[in-house]
């Protein structure tokens, strides 16, 4: 039966490509997950991610994320360093990912979800002006098996929600799309920062603002995990984060605050460093985390001083990737977020 569904699925999806006028690249053999990417009754118990993946480094890091068991895994961000606007190549990348053994038997044993950051969406530091952001799209949902009914075919842009587990005991998934409607930021010729900060910019575009504020307002689940490529609450460093776009950044955490979801918490990758920035929002009865895991295959080895008063952590900067592991048993969910390294070396864990 689920070779039948697979095959099923298979041809929808080829469909749904060939609908957007996204025809897969002729020479490229694209393989499926036999069960589909998602268990949405699963209660979530242990749930991983990472983000920053190299598709020519070594892809040892899957051995101790496997030793974990997670649940789910979620991709965030920089998946494959694509950095092209050839479809063909991209698309062997992604195969080549797909196509990893032990990456392999976690989408076997796990669900998969994921959203894409600068590198896997096709330009280094990539805005709104990539012009073949539809069909690498396409390319990125295929490499995740994303269902043909998904909402997320149908609509500009790559975000992307998942309510999973049982009622009572559900996890809502948000990941959002800073790249495909993301304004355009200014380089800075002194290199440092790398840009100046957009003060009128946009990150995530009107429709999916919108899509956001209904999908947290209209939302029953017991915890919100909202992810991004790049960094939501530290607002120091050089590089990418969501505070090159102050407005867009107070937008969203204002949102939050009068919204008030039940036990949100963010996620986000791209900086080769792992770390959690904390911060208290008025109006929201918690703290608000951003748990930052990065990177799989390379990381940040010369970063050992960058101030961020938010870090509640210390600063991770091996290889990494993150665990939230769920605690059900009270009325209130508790998360310890854990980020973990090769041969599953634990850098550091704290209660939510
Ligand atoms: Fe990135």
């Amino acid at each position: 039966m689920k070779y039948f569904c697979s095959l099923l699925y298979f041809l929808c999806s080829l469909a749904t490509l060939e609908a957007q006028g996204v025809a897969p690249p002729p020479s490229v053999t694209i393989t499926n997950n036999a069960l589909g990417p998602i268990d949405f009754q699963e209660q979530l118990n242990t749930i991983a991610f990472g983000s920053c993946n190299n598709q020519d480094k070594d892809q040892l890091m899957w051995k101790p994320i496997l030793l974990n068991q997670p649940d789910l895994w979620v991709w965030l961000g920089d998946n494959i360093y694509a950095d092209t606007d050839n479809m063909q190549v991209m698309a062997k990348m992604y195969h080549k990912v797909k196509s990893e053994p032990d990456y392999s038997k976690l989408r076997e044993q796990s669900s998969i979800i994921g959203i894409w950051d600068d590198h896997d969406y096709g330009v280094n530091d990539g805005d709104k002006n990539y012009r073949k952001k539809q069909q690498s799209k396409a390319l990125m949902l295929k490499f995740l098996d994303v269902p043909a009914s998904d909402p997320v075919w149908k609509h500009e842009g790559a975000y992307q929600t998942y309510t999973i587990g049982p009622v009572g005991r559900q996890v809502k998934f948000i990941l959002l799309d800073g790249r495909y409607f993301r304004d355009e930021l200014k380089a800075n010729p002194a290199g440092t920062p790398r840009y100046f900060i957009n003060e009128t910019g946009d990150m995530l575009g009107e429709a999916q603002w919108k899509w956001l504020e209904t999908e947290l307002r209209n939302s029953t689940a017991q915890i919100h995990i909202i992810g991004c490529g790049i960094q939501f609450i530290h607002d120091e460093h050089a590089f990418e984060k969501w505070a090159n776009f102050p407005v867009a950044r107070k937008r969203l955490l204002g949102m939050l605050a009068q919204i008030k979801p039940s036990k949100a918490m963010l996620i986000s990758g791209d900086r080769h460093i792992s770390e959690v920035s904390k911060m208290e929002l008025p109006g929201l009865d918690y703290p608000l985390y951003d748990f930052t895991s990065s990177g799989l295959t390379h990381a940040y080895a010369g970063n050992t001083t960058e101030p961020n008063r938010f870090r509640v952590s210390p600063l991770v900067n091996q290889r990494s990737f993150g665990i939230l592991r769920i605690d059900w048993s009270s009325a209130t969910p508790k998360i310890t977020m854990i980020a973990r390294g090769l041969d599953n070396v634990e850098f550091f864990k704290i209660e939510f």
